[in-house]
C-alpha cells in the first residue's frame, strides 16, 4: 500500500509555491528599518530561493583568483546554487567564463581544477571538441546530425561574462545585468592601495560551515565583536576605550561594497602604544596564520630589539619594513592608512589587508540549504618581484579543530547564531548603524537585486 501525499506536501506543489514566490513582486523578509533584520533571512528556503534567482544569476562575484590559472588551457570550475562555470585561460593570456555544459547532450566538460591539454575542450561522452576560445572544433560522425544541429554559432560554447580585477577572476552569469563598473567597480577603487593585485596565496583552505552565507561573512564585517569573541587582541580594553570617534570609520560605498578606513582598535588602559602594536602583531600572527607574517614579525622583532621611544615606536617599523622590501625586491603599495584595514566587496568576498598582505574570504550557499556555506580563506602577500609562486591547492574541507585560534573563535559564534536565529522567541536581529553599517549597507543592496530582477 502506498502512502498519500497530503497536497501541500507533494513535490510538485512545494515546486510551485516556491516558483510562484520568486515570481512574485513581494520582498519578501525585507528590510525596512536599517537597524532590524528579520532572521529568516538566514534560514527560509523561500527566502534562499529569491537569492538563488534574484541575485546570484545576477550579480558580478568572484569565480577564482587569475593565479588559479596561470598558464594557457588551464581552467578552474565555480559552483553556484546549482550553476558550474568553467573559467579557461586563453592563449594570448585573457580569461574566458562558459557555462559548464557540452552542446550535444550537457555533459560538464571539466570538474574542479585542471588544464585541457592540447588546447582542446574535448567532451568526456561523445568526444565533441573546441578550441579554448569557446568556437566547435570536432563533432564526432557529424553526417547524423541534421545540418540546423551544426550551426557553429549554435555550437560555441556558452560564454558568462568575465572581468580580471585586483587579480581575482568575476563572472556575471546575466548577459544583461549590471555592469562591473557600477558595483565591483567602486570596491576595486576603495582598494586599489593595498596591491590586491600583486598579492600571491600562500595557503588557501575552506571550511564547510553549519550557518547561512551570510551570517559566516558577517561574522568578518565589523570590529565590535573582538573585545568579547578574540581576548587575545582586546586586551583588556573597556567600551569606553572603544567607543570613541576613532574607534571605527567606514566608507559606504555605492552598489553594496564598503570600506573600512579607520581600523584602529583602542589601547587598553595602562599600556603602551608600541606594547599594544606588538602584542596586537603577535596575537594575529599565532592567531590567525596569515598576517601579519614572518616577513613582519622579522622585522618587528628586530626593533624591539632597540630603544625606540614609544612615540615613534609604529613609524619605525613601517620604515623599517618600506627598507627590508626595498632591499628584498618586495613591491609593496606606498605607505598609506588606506592600506591597512578591510574593505567588502558585494556581496560575499571581504579583504583584511595591511603590510602587503591580506586575508581573504569568501561566503557562498551550500547547494540549495539555506542553513550550510562553503567559506573560502585565502592567505595573501606581495612576494618578491622575481619570486612566481606555483598554482595555489586548496585545502579542505577544513575541520573546525584544525583552524588558527583566531578563526576557529569566528566559527564557532557562526555556528551558535544560526543554532540561536531558529529558535521561537527570535523575531530580530537588532544592529548599529555604527558599528554595523557594512552589514546592513550588504542587506539592503541584496533587497535591491530581490526587488529588480
Ligand atoms: S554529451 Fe558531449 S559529446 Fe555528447
Ligand atoms: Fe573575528
Amino acid at each position: 500500500m502506498t502512502t498519500q501525499l497530503e497536497p501541500d506536501e507533494s513535490p510538485t506543489a512545494t515546486a510551485t509555491a516556491t516558483a510562484t514566490a520568486v515570481a512574485g513582486t513581494h520582498t519578501p523578509h525585507r528590510v525596512e528599518e536599517p537597524f532590524r533584520v528579520a532572521p529568516e533571512r538566514y534560514y527560509s528556503p523561500e527566502f534562499a530561493a529569491w537569492e538563488r534567482e534574484k541575485l546570484w544569476r545576477h550579480c558580478w562575484q568572484v569565480a577564482c583568483r587569475a593565479e588559479e590559472i596561470p598558464r594557457a588551457g588551464d581552467f578552474t570550475e565555480y559552483e553556484i546554487t546549482g550553476q558550474s562555470i568553467l573559467v579557461v585561460r586563453q592563449d594570448d593570456g585573457s580569461v574566458k567564463a562558459y557555462f559548464n555544459a557540452c552542446r550535444h547532450r550537457a555533459t560538464a566538460l571539466g570538474a574542479g581544477t585542471g588544464e585541457f591539454l592540447g588546447g582542446q575542450i574535448v567532451c568526456p561522452y561523445h568526444g565533441w571538441r573546441w578550441k579554448l576560445d569557446g568556437e566547435s572544433t570536432h563533432v564526432y560522425a557529424a553526417k547524423g546530425f541534421r545540418k540546423e544541429c551544426l550551426d557553429p554559432d549554435f555550437l560555441r560554447l556558452r560564454e558568462c561574462r568575465s572581468v580580471v580585477s585586483m587579480g581575482l577572476v568575476f563572472v556575471n552569469l546575466d548577459p544583461d545585468g549590471p555592469e562591473f563598473a557600477d558595483t565591483v567597480g567602486h570596491f576595486e577603487n576603495a582598494l586599489a592601495p593595498i596591491g590586491l593585485d600583486r598579492m600571491r596565496v600562500r595557503w588557501w583552505r575552506y571550511a564547510v560551515l553549519p550557518a547561512n552565507w551570510k551570517i559566516a561573512q558577517e561574522a568578518f564585517m565589523e570590529a565590535y565583536h573582538v573585545q568579547q569573541a578574540h581576548p587575545s587582541l582586546a586586551m583588556g580594553a573597556g567600551d569606553d576605550d572603544f567607543d570613541n570617534e576613532d574607534a571605527e570609520g567606514y566608507e559606504i560605498l555605492p552598489g553594496g561594497n564598503a570600506h573600512m578606513v579607520h581600523a584602529t582598535l583602542p589601547l587598553p588602559p595602562g599600556m603602551t602604544q608600541a606594547e599594544h602594536f606588538t602584542r596586537y602583531n603577535w596575537a594575529m600572527h599565532h592567531g590567525t596564520g596569515a598576517y601579519p607574517t614572518e616577513r613582519e614579525m622579522f622585522v618587528q622583532t628586530g626593533l624591539q630589539e632597540r630603544k625606540i621611544p614609544d612615540d615613534q615606536f609604529i613609524g619605525a617599523f613601517f620604515q623599517e619594513l618600506y627598507n627590508y622590501a626595498e632591499g628584498a625586491g618586495i613591491p609593496l603599495p606606498p605607505p598609506s592608512t588606506d592600506t591597512v584595514g578591510f574593505g567588502h566587496a558585494f556581496p560575499n568576498i571581504t579583504v583584511l589587508s595591511q603590510y602587503g598582505n591580506a586575508l581573504m574570504y569568501r561566503s557562498r550557499p551550500n547547494g540549495d540549504d539555506p542553513e550550510s556555506c562553503i567559506f573560502d580563506v585565502w592567505a595573501l602577500q606581495i612576494p618578491s618581484a622575481d619570486d612566481e609562486p606555483g598554482r595555489p591547492t586548496r585545502e579542505g574541507p577544513v575541520p573546525m579543530e584544525e583552524w588558527p585560534q583566531i578563526l576557529k573563535e569566528d566559527f564557532s559564534n557562526i555556528a551558535g547564531q544560526q543554532k540561536g536565529l531558529r529558535t521561537d522567541g527570535m523575531d530580530t536581529l537588532l544592529l548599529s548603524e555604527r558599528y554595523e553599517p557594512m552589514i546592513i549597507n550588504n542587506h539592503q543592496e541584496i533587497d535591491r537585486y530581490l526587488g529588480r530582477f
